[in-house]
């Protein structure tokens, strides 16, 4: 309560620069293709095992790496952690691993506390900038992105590539499946893209995120829609993370929302629409900015699973 009304007033001296008269934040002129319902077989072939590792990476270093952070450990049986690190802060945790479960080599990237993601989305690297062409060699002209979520990026960018390769050609895994909640999404969605261009048209680069930021411009968005099919971005209820930073100041949101209208409180069993298009108005881009739920950024998702510090071994 405390923290959403600090974070509330946070939040609207930047909206009333960032909206010109006669907008009203979180209402869209466009209408959106409707939405379908996911099914709970999707749920738990698709969305689930991402979900256990985006959630695993907000434990320590050393307990990941040992496979001893509790429960959310105990839900990757069989997965060996090739390299980990981060320091929870600055470069927020991440690991790579390869998990025979799924056949693949996973990179999995740490988000941070939603009211110091809110206030980077929103405030102090606000700037859409260029993309490193080293890192993102086929990114066209005029294709920009958060600067604060590239810098982020970057700081881990070449362990994760080469870690990537050399764990694809040690376990014979065709897939990556990169995956993050929060500001570990946005990562996950400018690794998964840095992989698409670095690796060979023979890996299959999968990325399934949950409550991500927008990340780029109108071209980012494109380029990410174009490069990387099959991408999915699970927002839940009334979340905010995903429609900051304004598309008035020129964000938009890559394709492949998977939105969360409800979750069961009893069973923890959430009911799931696929959201085509890039904004679509009956799923998260109809959320209110002055609605702020920090709660539903956190979950529960699906079947209880939630992100957060809050899970992991003290
Ligand atoms: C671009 O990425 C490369 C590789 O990580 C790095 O060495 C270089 O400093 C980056 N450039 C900028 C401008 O951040
Ligand atoms: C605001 O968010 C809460 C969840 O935190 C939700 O129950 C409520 O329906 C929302 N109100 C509006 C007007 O969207």
């Amino acid at each position: 309560m405390h923290a959403s009304l600090a974070l509330l007033l946070f939040l609207v001296p930047h909206l009333i620069a960032a909206v010109p008269t006669g907008f009203a934040p979180g209402i869209s002129a466009r209408s959106s293709p409707s939405t379908a319902a996911v099914s709970q077989d999707v749920v738990s072939s698709e969305l689930t095992r991402p979900a256990f590792h985006a959630r695993a990476v907000y434990c320590s270093t050393a307990s990941v790496t040992a496979l001893s952070c509790g429960a959310p450990c105990q839900a990757l049986q069989g997965v060996n952690v090739i390299t980990a690190g981060g320091d929870g802060g600055e470069t927020p945790r991440f690991y790579i691993a390869t998990d025979p479960s799924i056949q693949a080599v996973v990179v999995a990237h740490q988000g941070t506390d939603p009211e110091n993601l809110l206030s980077d989305a929103n405030d102090v690297e606000i700037a859409h900038v260029t993309m490193n062409t080293t890192l993102f060699p086929g990114a066209a002209k005029g294709v920009e992105v958060h600067d604060g979520f590239q810098a982020t990026q970057g700081r881990t960018a070449d362990l994760v590539l080469s870690t990537v390769k050399s764990a694809l050609s040690s376990s014979g895994f065709k897939t990556v499946l990169v995956t993050g909640h929060s500001l570990g999404a946005a990562v996950a969605v400018l690794d998964a893209t840095m992989l698409k261009m670095q690796l060979s048209s023979d890996i299959s680069i999968k990325s399934v995120t949950f409550g991500q930021p927008r990340v780029g411009n109108q071209a980012f968005a494109n380029m990410v829609d174009s490069l990387l099919s099959g991408f999915v971005r699970v927002t839940n209820q009334h979340d905010i993370v995903p429609i900051v930073p304004p598309e008035l100041l020129g964000y938009e949101q890559v394709s492949g929302e998977i939105h969360i209208t409800t979750v069961d409180s009893t069973t923890g069993v959430a009911t799931l629409v696929s959201c085509p298009g890039q904004e679509n108005s009956n799923c998260a881009d109809s959320n209110s900015i002055l609605n702020v739920s920090i709660a539903n950024h956190l979950g529960p998702y699906f079947n209880g699973i939630s992100f957060g510090a809050a899970a992991c071994p003290a």
